[in-house]
């Protein structure tokens, strides 16, 4: 049969609208991939805003923190925005899973100025920490008060499961007071010379870097990174430094000051894991506990794994992957369980 005339008029419509069929659905698929919404970011969102100026819900620190739900079982996001707060803030232990989010480190700034020698008396601290959950992004903290007369402390921190990172913690003596379970600072740089990182915590510091400040005229007490006060065989405290650098603070030429000790046992079982670090030569290659005249008991556990530089220590001082893989996030303070819903970014295992 021949095809007619109006047969392959037919067939070509047909062609037509097949080919522009398939072009539009194409166009269409385009379209959606490009103005589909955007994913949710992942972080904790603001719930309230403080600004110095004004311009926010508050002006202090301490009135977003007074305004902020009681007992959450969500995160509660405050934004702090650039600006230097002079105020001492308390998260007291109602206020649980607060989110502090800072302007950016070195630019949102909580400052005061009070030293702390009174051992009856809760620490006096820039930002003392009850509230179980808490969260710092982004912050500086700093203590600036006479170091002569105690420790000063920018962050006393004794909750569970509580995260800092891209934060600042600025000082002299015992900056950072770290003594609740499951406690990881990431990616945050600590300023201090004598005690800098104290207390029982389960504790992980993660590519942070640790400064030592040179010591003030008149103050030739021994300096020790962290005071470190596990008291008994079963409790989980302890602090791990991994993938963090170690070293003199920027500048400080302390080739005259005595070396700084890694620790000081503030007990029996004091136990303190540094792991894939540079260790700087201000540390020493034989620095180890600081203990005076005492004789240091075989309980202390103070062990390294895969560090590199100068003050590296002494071969007895190295643990297996076996046991160095019980030191990491996941392990050590239940990482995998709670980071995860802090959105702060962080490496369960070896890095
Ligand atoms: C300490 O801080 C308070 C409150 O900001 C301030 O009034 C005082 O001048 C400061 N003192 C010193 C010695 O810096
Ligand atoms: C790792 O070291 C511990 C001692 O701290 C030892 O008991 C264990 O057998 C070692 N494991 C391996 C795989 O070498």
């Amino acid at each position: 049969m021949p095809y007619t005339r109006r047969e392959k008029i037919l067939d070509a419509c047909i062609a037509i609208t097949f080919v522009a069929t398939v072009c539009t659905v194409i166009l269409f698929a385009l379209l959606l991939t490009v103005l589909r919404p955007k994913c949710p970011v992942q972080k904790i969102l603001p719930s309230i805003t403080v600004a110095i100026d004004g311009s926010g819900d508050f002006r202090t620190v301490s009135d977003a923190v007074a305004a902020a739900p009681s007992h959450s079982r969500k995160y509660f996001g405050i934004a702090i925005k650039p600006g230097v707060y002079y105020e001492e803030v308390s998260v007291p232990v109602e206020k649980t899973r607060l989110a502090f989010i800072g302007g950016g480190n070195g630019v949102t700034v909580i400052s005061s100025n009070r030293s702390w020698s009174n051992p009856l008396e809760d620490t006096a601290a820039t930002l003392n920490v009850k509230g179980d959950g808490f969260v710092a992004i982004d912050i500086t903290f700093e203590n600036s008060g006479n170091p002569t007369t105690g420790y000063t402390v920018a962050v006393a921190n004794d909750a569970e499961r509580t995260a800092f990172i891209h934060c600042s913690f600025k000082g002299y003596k015992g900056v950072l007071k770290t003594s609740g379970f499951a406690q990881f600072y990431g990616r945050s740089n600590v300023y201090g010379a004598v005690d800098v990182i104290w207390g029982i915590g389960s504790t992980v510091f993660q590519s942070c870097s640790v400064y030592v400040e040179k010591p003030l005229a008149g103050q030739d007490q021994p300096r020790a990174l962290a005071f470190q006060q596990r008291s008994s065989p079963s409790s989980t405290g302890g602090f791990v430094f991994q993938g963090c650098s170690l070293d003199a603070s920027p500048g400080s030429d302390q080739s005259g000051s005595p070396p700084v000790f890694l620790g000081r046992p503030g007990g029996a079982y004091s136990r303190i894991v540094f792991m894939e670090s540079y260790l700087g030569a201000v540390l020493g290659p034989s620095a180890g506990w600081l203990t005076g005249s005492f004789i240091p008991p075989a309980t202390l556990y103070l062990k390294e794994y895969n560090n590199r530089g100068p003050g590296v220590g002494p071969a007895e001082r190295r643990i297996n992957t076996t046991d160095a893989t019980q030191f990491t996030v996941g392990p050590f303070i239940e990482g995998d369980k709670w980071l995860p819903k802090t959105y702060v970014e962080y490496t369960s295992g070896f890095l």
